[in-house]
């Protein structure tokens, strides 16, 4: 709207008199990423957060991605618009029960998905995102005993393409555990010619009948590649604004949870992300993400690993 429109303008003009850049999840609202300099994956989000030379962050997403960019540049001013936009994922996995849950398991390697806190993150031994969590894990030797963490269906899921030894934390993303098979399967049967593309933070029945699973950027990737002319997506709905966006001829269907009257499946965190509140956090330099600095330290080796590691 010609509303949104000027909102946009005005934030973008305040980031360029402060020298910020603005970062936003695929998963946020349509605006948003038309007000972002970059629009990503967590990966290429924790990449972008490492490079650039920019004095502020503004990061449209939740409370870890935010947390992330300041892990990687301490010295940068990263803000998360609403300090509420949480993550049930990394919520499932407190670092306390975490610690205690290691101590089952000494001599293994510690993989945690990028989706934890800064606590969970300093005992871990490598990140990975779903882009490259299979990479990561095959980067390790073949021998190795493996702790994933947290989201239980990524790790179920690497385990079945890898092979690998691996004990899983028991967590999971209330938006991806909310889809519907039935409702998928109803989908396909109106729509036989459709692919249906799923993020590996779905249950396994669900990856079952997918005819691709992948990270958002993945599925992005995949939906431009592809021959076909309709998707069934099954991830948080944010990511057709760029779908639709990349491909104006293809029709993007967002799979529905099993209990919703309006069909939708949005993650509530990411939604709480609005250009007023960006607007207001880089005018006012608040919310802040701050981390102490020697736990900071700890969780940074392993982000590194990661960047280190090859996609
Ligand atoms: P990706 O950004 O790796 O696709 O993961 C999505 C997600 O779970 C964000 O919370």
């Amino acid at each position: 709207s010609p509303d949104q429109l000027r909102r946009i303008e005005q934030l973008r003009q305040l980031a360029k008199e402060k020298n910020a850049v603005i970062l936003a999840h695929y998963y946020t609202r349509p605006e948003i990423q038309e007000a972002a300099d970059f629009t990503g994956d967590s990966l290429a989000l924790s990449e972008k957060a490492a490079q650039t030379d920019a004095d502020i962050i503004l990061f449209a997403g939740v409370h870890f991605m935010a947390e992330t960019a300041k892990i990687l540049s301490p010295d940068k001013k990263v803000l998360l618009p609403d300090p509420a936009a949480g993550c049930s994922l990394a919520d499932s996995c407190e670092a306390s029960a975490f610690a205690k849950f290691l101590e089952r398991y000494p001599g293994y390697t510690v993989v945690s998905y990028v989706n934890t806190s800064v606590g969970v993150k300093a005992l871990t031994d490598i990140c990975c995102t779903s882009s490259n969590a299979v990479e990561i894990v095959r980067s390790l030797p073949v021998n190795a005993k493996i702790v994933f963490a947290p989201d239980r269906n990524l790790g179920n899921y690497i385990q079945s393409v890898t092979g690998r030894d691996m004990v899983v934390w028991d967590g999971a993303c209330h938006v991806h555990e909310e889809f519907s098979l039935e409702k998928i399967i109803e989908l396909k049967k109106q729509y036989p010619e459709a692919k249906v593309l799923a993020h590996p933070e779905c249950k396994k029945p669900v990856l079952l009948v997918a005819d691709y699973v992948g990270s958002t950027a993945a599925l992005l990737n995949y939906a431009t590649q592809s021959d076909a002319d309709t998707f069934i997506v099954v991830t948080e709905p944010g990511i057709l604004h760029q779908m639709a966006k990349d491909n104006p001829s293809k029709r993007f269907i967002p799979a529905p949870p099993s209990d919703s009257t309006c069909g939708c499946n949005d993650c509530s965190y990411m939604k709480l992300v609005t250009l007023d509140k960006m607007y207001a956090a880089l005018r006012d330099e608040t919310p802040e993400v701050v981390i102490e600095e020697s736990i900071r330290r700890r969780a940074e080796r392993s982000i590194r690993n990661m960047l280190a590691a090859k996609r």
